[in-house]
This record gives C-alpha cells, structure tokens and sequence, in this order.
C-alpha cells in the first residue's frame, strides 16, 4: 500500500471508531454535579427578554455598576501599550503587594505578599484551595443554606461536602458545637464559611468568627473563610479570618465590592507553607489569570470613593426592601446584614419556591432564585432577592411583587 492509501484508510477508522463512540461517551460520575439553578433563571429571563418583555433582575449577584473608571483605563492602558502576556503563576508582582496593603489599609494587618495569590475570581480560588488543602474523600463542612458551588466543586473534587443546618439562633452561621458535632460523627478536614454570606445576607459577629475558627484549629480542621462580600457590610464591619491565624486560607474576589464579576479575578491569602503546592496548580491548571484583568484589579484600589458611592445605592436598596416586602406580604426574612441579597421565608405562599419562582418570572417579569439553589432541605420554603440592580429597578420589583402576591 502506498503512504497515501494507509493515511486515508487510517483515516476512515478513525472516523468510524470516533463516531461510534460519539454514540456512547458519557460524562465522568465526578461530573454529575446539580446545576447552579440561578444560571438556569437567568436563561429563562434571558429568553423573556429576546421575546420584547421586561424582566427586573434579582436572581443574580452582578452588580448593575460598571468596574471604577481607573480599573477599566489601566486594562485599556495596558491592551494598547505592552504584549499580554502570561505573567506569574502567584500574579503580577505589583497587584500581590497592592493586595497586601490593602490589608494594612482596611483591616490594619500587616499581610506578606508572599501569602498572596492571584486566581481567576474567587471560583478558581475555590479549586485551588480544595485541591491544594484536601484529598480526595476528605469531608468538609459547610453552612446551609448556603452558596451552592462550594458543594458542587468539592464534590467535583472527590471530596464530602457535610451540610451544617444554620438557625436564626446563631445568625445563621455555623456554631462551634455543630462543628464538633460533625467531627465527633466522622472526622472533617476542613471548614469554609462565609461573612456576609450568599445567600442569607447575614454576618457572623466577630466573636462569632473567633470562636468558630479557635474550634476548628483546635480540632485540626482546616479553615477557609470566604470574604467575597467584604466592604458591603451594613450591619458591622466585617473582621477578616486572616487576623485571627496565620494558617487559615481566606478567599476573596474583585467580582462584588469592585463591580468586575466578568474580569474574573480574585485573591487569596494563604498559609505561607501552602504556597509553592498552589503555585505548582496554578503553573499547570491555568497558568497565570488573565493579564489585562490583572493591571485593571490593581487599578481598581484607587476607585473606592467610586465603590462607596456604589455600595450606598445598594444601602438604599436594602431599606426599600426591609420596608417594602413586609408590606407586600413577606415579613419574614433573615437579618440584612451585609453583601446584597434578601433571603424571604415564602412559605405562608408555597411549598415549592422553584414553582413560585418560575410564575413570579412568567407573570409578573421579576426573576428571582429559588431557596433550593442554596438550601436542598428547607430551601422549598425560601426565595432570595439580590438587590444590587439600580434603585428604580429595585422599586419596581418591590412594586411588581406586591402586586403578583396579592393577586395570588
Ligand atoms: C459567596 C460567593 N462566593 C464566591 C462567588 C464567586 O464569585 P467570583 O468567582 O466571581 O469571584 C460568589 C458569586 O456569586 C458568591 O456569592
């Protein structure tokens, strides 16, 4: 046989072994993770929309706010005026320390930037810190409700997620006792929590925080605390997990505060002796975060008097909430205490909030998520309204709710 011959006859096995398997590939086991259902809304809405209709969004946690001016100039700045290249694993030089001081700034903490990394938003956090603090089977606890990819990921990952039921009791955070309740029923490896958390709103009060992370460390659990919704609290000022130990990793994200969820990055503040185990996944996962995204999150530190002005439309907003759902039928929420989301029991309305849900969507254009997106057990009780959108738009949800409830 000629070379040619041989080639298209490879070729034609090729193509038929392929198609047969086109027929039969199926996903990995590890992939069978529950879809994040917000995106699902978020589709139906966007489906509402392309009709002509209009829909007022509180099912996502996207501020309506463009990232500050000086973010979006340097990103410009730097497209036009250097290579993009990849930069390093950990992030550029620069950002990590700007990252640092921010510490020393917000929180007076002194923090090396040789604990920085830089990640692909707090997501890609999340995988790198699973990854580099877990192994495959290790059990890890989590609040409940809560925000849903923290289960999927880890699941992903090989690894337990154990769902902690939370109460009004304790803010709706995980206790010290729950935690050692867990670890006496089978060991845990870790611990995530969050303040202000998704999709609740509540904040864990510094004391809250301290002891919580003390029992975990005494127990040997690892502790990651996830500070996403940093500098939108209302209730009190947050307290960062880094102050309390040098071990613990905490998570963070320019996507909330910084108005920049498409730029996809974030940071994290990790246990020096973590490093160069993170460094080796980034290197290989990804290996570095987007560069232009880069130059514009370091930017963004000198637009916080624009992300003031922001976070005081999501303060108004919250008022126009706490006030307004009460008298449209939904007095029953958990304490509004930071990030911008409204977690209301709708259970004097329904038993099933996706089904609720989807007719608010239908018939009265407000897309909001339901409970079970965060919560699989009680979650059937509960809707979360996210209010980062403009005032106006927030009224008319207010408005639009009222009405769909009361017509029932
Ligand atoms: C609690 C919490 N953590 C993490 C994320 C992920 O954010 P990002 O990957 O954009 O930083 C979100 C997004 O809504 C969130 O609510």
């Amino acid at each position: 046989m000629t070379s040619a011959l041989i080639q298209t006859a490879a070729l034609a096995r090729a193509r038929a072994g392929f198609q047969a398997l086109g027929q039969g590939v199926t996903p990995s086991r590890r992939s069978e993770i529950t879809p994040f259902i917000v995106m699902d809304v978020m589709a139906r809405a966007a489906e509402i929309e392309a009709a002509g209709g209009r829909v007022i969004h509180m099912e996502i946690g996207q501020p309506a706010a463009q990232a500050p001016l000086a973010a979006r100039q340097a990103a410009a700045r730097a497209a036009m005026e250097s290579p993009v290249g990849y930069t390093n694993a950990l992030g550029i030089p620069s950002l990590r320390a700007r990252i640092a001081r921010h510490y020393a700034e917000r929180y007076g903490l002194d923090v090396d930037p040789g604990r920085i990394v830089v990640t692909t938003g707090s997501s890609g956090g999340f995988i790198l810190a699973f990854l580099a603090l877990f192994e495959p089977g290790d059990r890890v606890a989590l609040a409940s409700p809560g925000y849903p990819p923290y289960r999927h990921i880890l699941h992903a990952l090989g690894c337990e997620p154990v769902l902690i039921e939370t109460n009004a009791a304790s803010r709706w955070s995980i206790t010290p006792e729950a935690l050692a309740e867990a670890h006496a029923s089978a060991p845990l490896k870790g611990v995530l929590v969050a303040s202000p958390a998704n999709p609740t709103g509540t904040m864990m009060t510094p004391e809250a925080l301290a002891t919580l992370a003390a029992t975990a460390g005494d127990l040997g659990i690892r502790f990651i605390s996830d500070e996403i919704y940093h500098g939108l609290d209302y209730a009190f000022p947050a307290v960062t997990a880094a102050s309390l130990s040098a071990e613990v990793t905490v998570i963070h994200s320019f996507s909330k505060y910084f108005c920049m969820t498409g730029w996809r990055v974030g940071w994290m503040v990790l246990p020096l002796s973590m490093i160069r185990a993170v460094e080796r996944l980034q290197q290989n996962l990804s290996i570095s975060v987007p560069t232009l995204s880069q130059f514009a999150a370091e930017a963004a530190f000198d637009g916080a008097a624009e992300m003031e002005a922001v976070k005081h439309g999501y303060e108004a907003n919250r008022r126009l909430l706490s006030a307004g759902l009460p008298a449209a039928g939904l007095p029953e929420f958990m304490p509004v205490d930071g990030a911008f989301y409204l977690y209301a029991d709708v259970s004097r309305f329904t038993s099933d909030s996706t089904a609720l849900a989807r007719r608010l969507l239908d018939e009265a254009g407000v897309a909001a998520t339901p409970g079970v997106d965060f919560d699989p057990a009680r979650g059937h009780h509960y809707l979360r309204l996210s209010y980062c959108g403009s005032e106006s738009d927030m009224r008319e949800g207010v408005e639009r709710i009222t009405a769909f409830l009361k017509r029932g």
